[in-house]
């Protein structure tokens, strides 16, 4: 019995779903009070809800345009810059970090690009928001490495995840990943190259993959990224 647990019911043993565990650990942080001005002001315009009914990305970016994903966006850097320069690209930005969403969002108010959404909440059930095919590029740069034994199946990186993702990237799409523990690079080759869905991956760093703080702690204290990218096929 994998992804069940055992219950009694009527002095029976049954099988009852378990819900799948999460990729992250809640944090809870108080925004000071201009943080939280911000967001509540642009929340409601910026934002869209983790759960809801399927989202026609058309309307929610006002036109056809290329679109892309980032599943833990952390305090922002890299959504806030990708999206200042590809205004023609409509950005989501994911984090169950409300911080990284309100610094978000105060970029938003202070440069005024209109291109970024965001989402406090679950990745992973966002995109069931989402249409099949409906995503050019989805990234994952950092994910928790959760490096103990027994909690290996919380990583983002599973067969079972993989699939949520791929249903929603388009034939030719890309899912970039990254990570600078070397055993979760070789869990995410492994992945990647068992699932069908996928015809290629390469090594390939994006130009416009910045630097984040998190990445920075890491390469000071002798971790090196390694990046992935999946072409869907
Ligand atoms: C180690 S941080 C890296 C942040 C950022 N990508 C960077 O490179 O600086 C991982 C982030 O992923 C977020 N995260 C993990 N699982 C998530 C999920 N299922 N949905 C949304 N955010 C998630 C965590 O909250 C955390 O902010």
């Amino acid at each position: 019995m994998s992804d069940a647990s055992r219950r009694y019911r009527d002095g029976l043993m049954v099988a009852t779903p378990r819900p799948m565990a999460r990729t992250f650990k809640p944090r809870h942080r108080r925004l000071g009070s201009q943080r939280s001005e911000v967001y509540e002001r642009l929340a409601p315009m910026f934002g869209l809800t983790e759960a809801g009914p399927v989202l026609d990305l058309d309307v929610v970016f006002a036109g056809r345009r290329p679109i892309c994903v980032e599943i833990g966006s952390g305090n922002g850097d890299l959504s806030s810059s990708y999206a200042q320069a590809h205004p023609g690209t409509g950005l989501v930005a994911i984090d169950v970090h409300r911080p990284g969403i309100a610094r978000l969002l105060a970029d938003i108010d202070t440069v005024g690009f209109t291109n970024l959404r965001v989402v406090e909440g679950d990745a992973l059930d966002f995109l069931d928001r989402l249409p099949d095919a409906s995503v050019d590029e989805v990234w994952a740069f950092f994910p928790d490495p959760w490096p103990k034994n027994a909690q290996a199946h919380r990583r983002l990186v599973t067969p079972e995840r993989i699939a949520r993702i791929a249903r929603v990237l388009t034939s030719g799409g890309s899912l970039r990943l990254a990570t600078d523990v070397a055993t979760y690079a070789a869990q995410m080759r492994r992945v990647l190259a068992d699932d069908s869905r996928f015809m290629s991956v390469n090594d390939e760093r994006p130009s416009w993959r910045i630097e984040t703080h998190f990445e920075r702690e890491g390469r000071e204290r002798g971790r090196a990224a390694v990046d992935l990218c999946a072409t869907r096929r």
